[in-house]
């Protein structure tokens, strides 16, 4: 089974690449990002300085949002438990999380904004037991100065990137590796969903 992040920042350009998701034959959750919908509560956070954990919760239920329009242009089944997509994935093949439910009711992560949906992602994952999570989003993996890297130890990454702050030290405490990928080229994420290599970051924790 593999966990696909896909982000926000896909919301418009999403269809051919959970075409090709659905078509690759392999099992496949998708937990989605919260997108503009998130970026909203910024704005809103900024403008009246929001308790941190109604910010937290409200960017969680954004995932939702883009979670049922991933669902609605994909036509992909949306699960808003573990428990029902565990039931299913063998006959469904790809399934959509919906993390609110399973989100807050953990209420696992810090609520700040150095935590976004990569990684509460991760921690899905964690709770999946994988080893692995493929962060799809709209440009070719992690740039430092201005050259994509292939490979990054967690440790290494500092500052902006195209994953969240509390990310890198969180995929090592859970020992994972995490592949930055361009939901773009839909072929490239099918690559590493195969196994196979392709035009990504790879970030390992150790
Ligand atoms: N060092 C970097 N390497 C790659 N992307 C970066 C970097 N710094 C900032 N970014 C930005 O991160 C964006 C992807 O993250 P984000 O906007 O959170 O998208 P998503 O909705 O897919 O999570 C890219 O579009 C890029 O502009
Ligand atoms: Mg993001």
């Amino acid at each position: 089974m593999k966990l696909v992040k896909i982000g926000g920042s896909l919301l418009y350009r999403a269809k051919p690449l959970l075409k090709a998701l659905k078509e690759c034959g392999e099992k496949i959750i998708i937990v989605p990002g919260g997108g503009e919908f998130a970026n909203v509560v910024r704005k809103v956070d900024k403008t009246y300085n929001l308790d941190p954990s109604v910010s937290h919760k409200l960017a969680i239920e954004c995932m939702d949002l883009v979670g049922e329009i991933y669902g609605e242009v994909g036509n992909i089944k949306t699960y808003k438990t573990l428990f029902d997509i565990k039931r299913e994935i063998d006959k469904v093949g790809v399934a959509i999380l919906l993390p609110s439910t399973l989100l807050l009711s953990t209420d696992l992560a810090e609520h700040s904004w150095n935590v976004t949906s990569d990684s509460l992602s991760l921690y899905v994952g964690r709770l999946l037991n994988l080893k692995e999570i493929i962060i799809v989003t709209d440009v070719d993996g992690i740039y430092r100065e201005g050259k994509l890297l292939n490979i990054i130890n967690a440790n290494e990454i500092e500052g902006l990137t195209s994953v969240d702050m509390a990310f890198p030290s969180l995929l090592q405490k859970f020992n994972m590796t995490a592949y930055v990928v361009n939901g773009l080229y839909p072929e490239r994420v099918v690559k590493l969903i195969k196994g196979e290599n392709t035009i990504c970051t790879k970030i390992v924790s150790r």
